[in-house]
């Protein structure tokens, strides 16, 4: 089978492990990743599959509508897999018009120009597009996230998700444009931008800077570990059914102070320091406005369906994950002084 697929935020965390994924198991895939490259996107992630013969990378933002067009008519795709997002809660209670203009508006742009380029006929097309579970809300003490849970979103970004998540349902009830949504908990592992919680800590455990844990610490996450989600893309990507939803979670729920804990306790023994020495750098810190208490996914669809589970325990992909940002300072350097910004002239101007 040859398909050609176009992946939208393959720079990014998630992306460039799907990326990855797509180069090396389909060599007769054609891959095209479409990137603005934002603070987020990051070449340096795809170093080494990016002289790949499937591999092309199209640095485009999916709120240029021309831009577009122009990449649906160079590589004629079959089908997208839609990562590229704001991702990011805290910089969405900064600045919420950038979420609804790349979540929101890109989104329909990128629904508009597969529609119009696949001219209504949409065999062997598909439009699958990547959300999470923020969308739903927050959950108390019980109960899980399931596909029919009533949408609920607080933080802007959630917002700006739930808002993508509504149109491209319906560009299928109202055009019938084949999409395929999965909605994911909270992802981990290499390559995650230093802002979110667990590489920010590693990160700051290196550098022995404060570890700020937002209000009383007891907020509870779902943790996946990213080449999960990749490999649950990829079957959803191929095996899921046209219209439907599919959540994907780590049966592996955390306290953010118990992982926190977790965490310094194997970078102790990693980095050769005294028990409880991380621990100190624990610092309460004012919470999160709107910050949502619990989250947990009901991935029981996806297991059924299509067989998929999570391969690694967390403590085996946080030990993996901490191994990765260890023996990789020179990636962690480069995006924390901002020098990885310029890898994309380096690389792909010099041809
Ligand atoms: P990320 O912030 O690491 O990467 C986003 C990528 O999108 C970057 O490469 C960035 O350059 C690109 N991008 C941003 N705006 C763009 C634009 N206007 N045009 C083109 N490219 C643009 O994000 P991530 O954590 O990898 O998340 C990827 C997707 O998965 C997002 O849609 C996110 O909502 C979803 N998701 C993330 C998580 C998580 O835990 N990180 C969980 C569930 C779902
Ligand atoms: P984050 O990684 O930002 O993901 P999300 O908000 O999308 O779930 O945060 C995970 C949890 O960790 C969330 O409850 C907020 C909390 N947190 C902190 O306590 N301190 C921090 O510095 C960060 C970034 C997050």
């Amino acid at each position: 089978m040859s398909k050609t697929i176009i992946i939208t935020g393959g720079a990014g965390f998630i992306g460039s492990h799907v990326v990855r994924l797509f180069v090396t198991k389909y060599p007769g895939y054609k891959i095209i990743n479409l990137d603005a490259l934002t603070y987020a996107g990051n070449l340096e992630n795809l170093r080494d599959i990016e002289d790949s013969p499937n591999y092309y990378f199209e640095k485009a933002d999916i709120l240029d509508k021309d831009a577009i067009e122009r990449t649906f008519q160079l590589h004629q795709p079959d089908a997208v897999i839609h990562l590229a997002a704001e991702s990011h809660v805290d910089r969405s209670i900064l600045s919420p018009l950038d979420f609804v203009y790349t979540n929101v508006i890109g989104t329909v742009n990128l629904l508009n120009t597969a529609k119009h380029f696949w001219k209504d006929d949409y065999s062997g097309k598909r439009f699958y597009h990547v959300s999470t579970d923020e969308v739903y809300g927050a959950l108390g003490e019980t109960g899980f996230f399931t596909e029919e849970t009533k949408y609920d979103p607080h933080s802007p970004y959630s917002a700006s998700k739930a808002s993508s998540d509504h149109f491209v349902r319906a560009y299928y009830d109202t055009y019938g444009l084949p999409v395929v949504v999965s909605n994911c908990s909270n992802n981990y592992g290499p390559n995650h931008f230093p802002e979110k919680l667990i590489p920010l800590f590693i990160n700051n455990v290196i550098h022995k800077k404060p570890l700020p844990v937002y209000g009383d610490g007891l907020y509870t996450r779902d943790w996946l570990f990213v080449k999960d989600h990749a490999t649950a893309i990829d079957l959803v990507f191929h095996n899921g059914k046209t219209g439907d939803t599919y959540n994907i979670g780590g049966f592996n729920e955390w306290r953010n102070i118990d992982l926190v804990k977790l965490l310094c306790k194997l970078m102790d023994e990693k980095l050769g320091n005294n028990a409880g020495t991380s621990d100190s750098l624990i610092t309460y810190v004012k919470d999160r406005p709107g910050h949502d208490r619990r989250y947990a996914i009901d991935a029981s669809k996806i297991n059924k369906e299509l067989g998929w589970k999570p391969s690694v325990t967390f403590e085996e992909g946080l030990s993996q994950t901490i191994d990765w940002y260890l023996a990789n300072t020179e990636w962690l350097k480069h995006v924390t002084s901002g020098a990885y910004q310029h890898y994309y002239e380096e690389q792909y101007h010099k041809r």
